[in-house]
């Protein structure tokens, strides 16, 4: 059972494969945390858990004077700001009477087999043979609220996801100015390192790693959005940890708008994690009776370093996050406009584009930005989803027509949450973008922000958007967010609601989402925002493609899928070749090596193909027929980060492993030539010792040797060269009999 509750539901005990997670009901019944971290059985490890005087910390009442009882010292399951707890609170309370605080308190606990679904948030899912949840309630000793701590335990994946629901148990309203859904107290940390995702846009995911130091460590994000800032994903690790080496744990945030994520080292050298909500400009009023669902925190253990720790979150989310056909299906080769035309593009040269790409084995095309309106640069029309005749005359249904008639898929951009100021939304609705009351609306790329919290926006983009994918037949979207929120203010909701806007947001987006998926179950979606500026959890749960960044470089996206690999499964990653010199960089790099970049994503290409010499279709021609032969490898197999790419000089290297492990693809990139080098080589991982592999040249190794003594590479030409390697696993002679 992964779940046990004993001494008289006293102590809870949550096992995975690999670890275990410990909580007991204290002295005066405050759920304290024991312990989480490498596998345990069958033991009580309350005495980790050691109440000691530190001079003037507060003590309730109950306590009776003794000085040891404080929720500022003791590991706190869930903590909550206002009766002495001075570290950072997940929850603060404010009473009718204006007072601020709860002290929670043990009152019961469930446990379910399976996983409730939380009500209008994207969240993990699971049978009751896969995962058990474990719900703990605990009271306000005052009686104001109730909050229902949840575990769901993954046991196989080494994930538990972790929420909590806070109910108002009173008989007055009360109003949440903050609800965190995560806190992970220890008074004896394994943990020294963080590790935070940080970036910008064309640079997201980049990699941070620090040591834990006094006071607090935090990344977040107030824009409304996950942000290419920072991610709602950290690390914590020993010191020591490495690729293959230490104790390592992920938590991963399932939610797309503002987030916090704090480790916070005390007085003592006790570690306190937080992870939920931002609480700036955030407040929710409970009626009495009612009751508010934090997200949930994706919390994954690895005893052996960060390939195992990312390997379990891709396998987990591809099993229990990401939903519907395409998350396991091999989304179709697509060719998207955007940097090919950009604005400047008619139906004609689609059809030429799009005759090209099925020409070379392509079979979608995505016609982005610019189709819609009077939309012509990006200054105008968002919010008029109605196609524009001078560029298309056969409208959507037309050139869906054309392209299902040529054998090709179709797939069109949409930016749904945002409205131009000179649009024909605009006009009738100023009161649809967000804005505050007597001042003029700000704007960044010249757009502002739809109140996705209005009932009547979330149906008006409904009906658009479902009226242009029956028109066109669309079999994808991408569903792009261009720029962050700075105005939160809703003309619907009454002065003491406005702090719910941003949540209100979100759980608009997020029902909007839901009710296209539910009449188009089949249409895949690649969410985007200014590149992969809502790269998160949240959104993997409706779009199984995320588009990666707006840097299509494959230089700087070694950097950038780096990074999301520590997260994300690598099938998510929208990743496309582009032309030379780079849009973005200016920088030249060979054909090969575009490709073998994008191939460890979902792979595409993102230029005119018409213009392209017979050699360069030739070679599409070749990628695409690799990629379609060997997707499988790629986008499910195992992943294995060989060399860090964000400090990397010489070369990086990655491979990926077929699940039963007789097939492996190891790719090269070339960063910087030296002449009369050193003879480099690299471990390889993931392989079966004792199985024999062949590359591509009829050269035989073990697993072992490639893992233990390595891969020699062989001198690579110029800058930015790379080189694949293949290997297939021998079978062995007689192995049939
Ligand atoms: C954003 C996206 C791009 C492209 C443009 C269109 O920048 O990230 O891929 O769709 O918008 O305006």
């Amino acid at each position: 059972m992964a779940i046990l509750s004993e001494k008289q539901g006293h102590l809870f005990t949550l096992h995975t494969a690999h670890a275990t997670y410990q909580m007991q009901v204290g002295p005066l019944g405050w759920l304290l945390h024991n312990y989480d971290g490498a596998k345990i059985e069958g033991q009580d490890l309350s005495y980790l858990v050691r109440p000691q005087d530190r001079a003037y910390a507060p003590n309730p009442a109950d306590a009776g004077g003794d000085r040891t009882l404080s929720p500022d010292t003791l590991p706190m399951e869930y903590s909550t700001f206002g009766l002495g707890d001075f570290r950072e609170s997940c929850l603060d309370v404010r009473h009718a009477d204006g007072s601020v605080g709860v002290d929670l308190r043990y009152k019961a606990h469930r446990i379910i087999p399976g996983k409730p679904a939380l009500a209008g948030l994207p969240a993990s899912y699971g049978t009751a043979g896969e995962v058990d949840t474990l719900e703990i309630d605990l009271a306000d000793t005052a009686g104001t609220v109730l909050v229902t701590l949840s575990y769901a335990v993954f046991a196989e994946d080494d994930v538990i996801a972790r929420s909590a629901k806070i109910t108002n148990t009173s008989k007055t309203p009360v109003t949440l100015t903050r609800a965190l859904s995560l806190c992970l107290d220890s008074q004896q940390p394994a943990a020294r390192d963080v590790m935070t995702f940080y970036g910008r846009h064309m640079g997201e995911k980049q990699v941070a790693r620090t040591p834990l130091r006094h006071g607090k460590i935090r990344v977040d994000s107030v824009r409304g959005a996950s942000s290419p800032q920072q991610s709602p994903f950290v690390i914590l690790c020993d010191a020591a940890a490495t690729e293959t080496v230490g104790e390592c744990k992920a938590f991963s945030f399932v939610y797309s708008g503002s987030f916090l994520a704090q480790a916070e080292l005390d007085q003592a050298e006790q570690l306190r994690l937080v992870m939920g909500i931002h609480p700036q400009n955030f407040s929710w009023q409970l009626a009495p009776g009612e009751a508010f669902q934090t997200p949930e925190v994706l919390c994954c253990f690895s005893e052996c370093g960060f390939d195992a720790l990312s390997n379990r979150l891709h396998r987990f989310q591809l099993a229990h996050l990401m939903r519907g056909e395409w998350r396991k299906k091999r989304c179709p080769v697509l060719v998207n406009n955007w940097e090919a035309t950009y604005f400047d593009f008619d139906e004609a040269k689609l059809l030429k584009l799009a005759k090209e790409a099925k020409a070379l084995g392509i079979e979608m095309l995505v016609l982005d930005d610019g189709w819609f309106g009077r939309r012509n640069d990006d200054t105008t029309s968002l919010g008029d989803w109605f196609v524009n005749r001078e560029k298309l005359p056969e409208g959507i249904a037309g050139l869906g027509a054309a392209l299902h008639g040529m054998g090709m898929q179709f797939g069109l951009w949409f930016e749904p949450e945002m409205i131009s100021p000179d649009s024909d939304l605009m006009r009738p609705h100023p009161d649809w973008a967000l804005r505050l009351p007597g001042r003029p609306l700000t704007t960044s790329r010249a757009q502002c922000v739809l109140d996705m919290s209005r009932p009547d926006v979330q149906d008006y983009l409904y009906d658009a958007i479902r009226a242009v994918v029956e028109d066109g037949q669309l079999d994808y979207i991408k569903w792009d967010m261009n720029r962050h929120i700075a105005e939160s203010w809703s003309a619907l909701l009454p002065p003491e609601r406005q702090g719910e806007l941003r949540h209100r947001y979100m759980l608009g987006l997020y029902a909007l989402l839901e009710r296209l998926l539910a009449r188009f179950p089949h249409l895949l979606l690649e969410s985007c925002a200014s590149g992969g500026g809502r790269f998160d959890a949240g959104m993997l749960y409706y779009s199984p493609q995320i588009w990666g960044s707006d840097n299509t470089d494959a230089i700087d996206r070694l950097k950038i899928q780096y990074g999301n690999s520590f997260a994300f499964p690598i099938k998510s990653v929208g990743s496309h070749v582009s032309v030379c010199p780079n849009h973005q960089t200016g920088r030249v790099t060979p054909f090969a090596t575009r490709a073998a970049v994008a191939m460890s994503g979902s792979f595409g290409y993102e230029m005119d193909l018409t213009t392209l010499t017979a050699e360069e279709k030739a070679e599409v021609r070749r990628q695409v027929e690799y990629f379609k032969a060997h997707h499988a490898l790629f986008q499910l197999g195992s992943y294995h980060r060989l060399t860090n790419a964000q400090t990397d000089d010489r070369f990086t290297a990655w491979m990926s492993v077929a699940p039963d492990k007789r097939q492996a693809i190891v790719t090269v990139v070339q960063r910087y030539p030296l002449a009369n080098g050193p003879i480099q080589s690299v471990r390889l991982r993931g392989l079966d010792p004792a199985l024999t592999y062949c590359d591509a040249e009829g050269h035989a190794f073990t697993g072992s040797a490639l893992m233990n003594a390595g891969l020699l590479l062989p001198p690579i030409a110029g800058e930015y060269g790379t080189v694949l390697f293949e290997f297939n696993a021998l079978f062995e002679l007689g192995a049939e009999n």
